[in-house]
């Protein structure tokens, strides 16, 4: 590796939220009513606070997301309260000298399209898309790119599951990873069942028709999708099973969706967290690796691995997540350098890597795991909702001011 290592001219430096996890004050959607998150950060109301702390740290860069319950409460009504909320957002983050990336679904539905079955319904395709019209039509001038949906099969094979209190499928490779908690993110594998891959299914489709009605309105409009894509390797690589466990879960998990997709995509987001070393038919914990406070192993080799795989799409890739949860920031500034630097690499063997979006800037709520992770940059005091920059914050801001490491 190189001695100095100088990223790209106008490369991204940012962070990444999602609405649920920091604005507060979300009850009409589906996550509301099983796994509250009260006022969250309040980022809501305190966004211009946050938008001036992200600039005071050197970012130029912001991907959130909007909140569809919000924007949309009952079936084709859009409120034009919540509409002009976000305008002002991308106002106050363009007048910043921002660019925007805006998520259009991340894991959070109004209630009544819950209720409908969500997006293992396929009419939610429809919905999906009239939503995303709506607000294409509304803030395209302000938005730099888009995502259609975050983490599709996360989504799909967890957090579906998870908020609609679905019983999962277990496949060994999970049952094995649960046992000795190795299991990813949320204890998922590649097959939680047959609901789960409707959902999958009609994700596809809703990115596909949202892409293309974009391109129609626009066509120079961007458009993309957060993957999560882990980096599955052989236990063994004289193993002819271990090896073929790693090919399946490596199709299953990281490329099967994105080939359906490739062909409607202007560049890549990729959400990088994990690593899986495959005894067939397990998946095994890393023995002696650095782990975060969720136990997450932390494996930096393995986002270059992941990119060097999405060379073939040849596509602008964004990294649009990483990063930890570790409340005293004692592992985070080594984390980002090391992940920085084989970041870097990948870039070295061509891979078109645009910039670096860490999760999160503030600590937030993590799903069903609540307030206790603490993946921000800056610390917030959910009694006074201060918000105090940890050490690591600093130290990003130091690679984004300088654009180097
Ligand atoms: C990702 C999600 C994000 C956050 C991080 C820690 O899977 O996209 O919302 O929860 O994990």
């Amino acid at each position: 590796m190189e001695k100095t290592i100088v990223f790209p001219e106008n490369f991204l430096w940012g962070t990444a939220t999602s609405a649920y996890q920091v604005e507060g004050g979300i009850e009409n959607c589906d996550w509301a009513k099983v796994y509250p998150a009260g006022l969250a950060c309040d980022h809501y109301h305190l966004f211009e606070k946050d938008f001036d702390l992200m600039k005071s740290l050197n970012q130029n860069s912001c991907r959130f997301s909007l909140e569809w319950s919000r924007i949309e409460p009952r079936p084709g009504y859009f409120d034009e309260k919540e509409i002009a909320h976000y305008r002002q957002v991308l106002t106050a983050l363009k007048s910043r000298g921002f660019k925007t990336i805006v998520t259009l679904f991340h894991f959070t539905l109004p209630l009544w399209l819950a209720d409908i079955g969500g997006f293992a319904s396929r009419r939610t395709v429809f919905y999906f898309s009239r939503f995303s019209e709506k607000v294409f039509r509304e803030y395209q001038p302000l938005v730099d790119f888009w995502i259609t949906i975050n983490e599709p099969l996360i989504y799909a094979f967890a957090m579906f599951p998870l908020v609609n209190k679905k019983p999962a499928l277990f496949t060994p490779l999970e049952v094995r990873s649960a046992v000795d908690g190795t299991a990813d993110a949320r204890g998922v594998s590649p097959l939680t069942g047959f609901t789960s891959l409707k959902v999958a299914i009609n994700q596809l489709a809703g990115h596909k028709k949202v892409y293309k009605l974009f391109h129609r309105l626009d066509p120079k409009a961007k458009v993309g999708i957060a993957k999560n894509n882990s980096y599955f390797e052989p236990l063994n690589r004289d193993s002819f099973l271990d090896r073929l466990g790693t090919a399946v879960c490596r199709y299953v998990w990281n490329d099967w969706f994105m080939n359906r997709i490739k062909k409607h995509l202007d560049f890549i987001g990729l959400n990088y967290y994990f690593h899986q070393r495959i005894k067939f038919p397990y998946s095994l914990k890393n023995e002696n690796r650095a782990v975060s406070d969720l136990g997450w192993e932390i494996y930096p080799e393995g986002i270059y691995q992941v990119l060097k795989k999405l060379k073939r799409y040849n596509l602008p890739v964004y990294i649009t997540e990483n990063g930890l949860a570790d409340a005293g920031d004692r592992q985070r500034p080594d984390f980002i350098k090391s992940h920085l630097l084989w970041i870097f690499a990948a870039l070295k063997e061509g891979v078109d890597i645009r910039g670096y979006f860490h999760w999160s800037l503030n600590d937030n709520f993590e799903w069903e795991k609540g307030f206790a992770p603490r993946f921000g940059l800056v610390e917030v005091d959910y009694k006074t909702l201060e918000r105090k920059p940890r050490p690591s914050a600093y130290y990003y801001a130091e690679i984004c001011k300088n654009n180097s490491l």
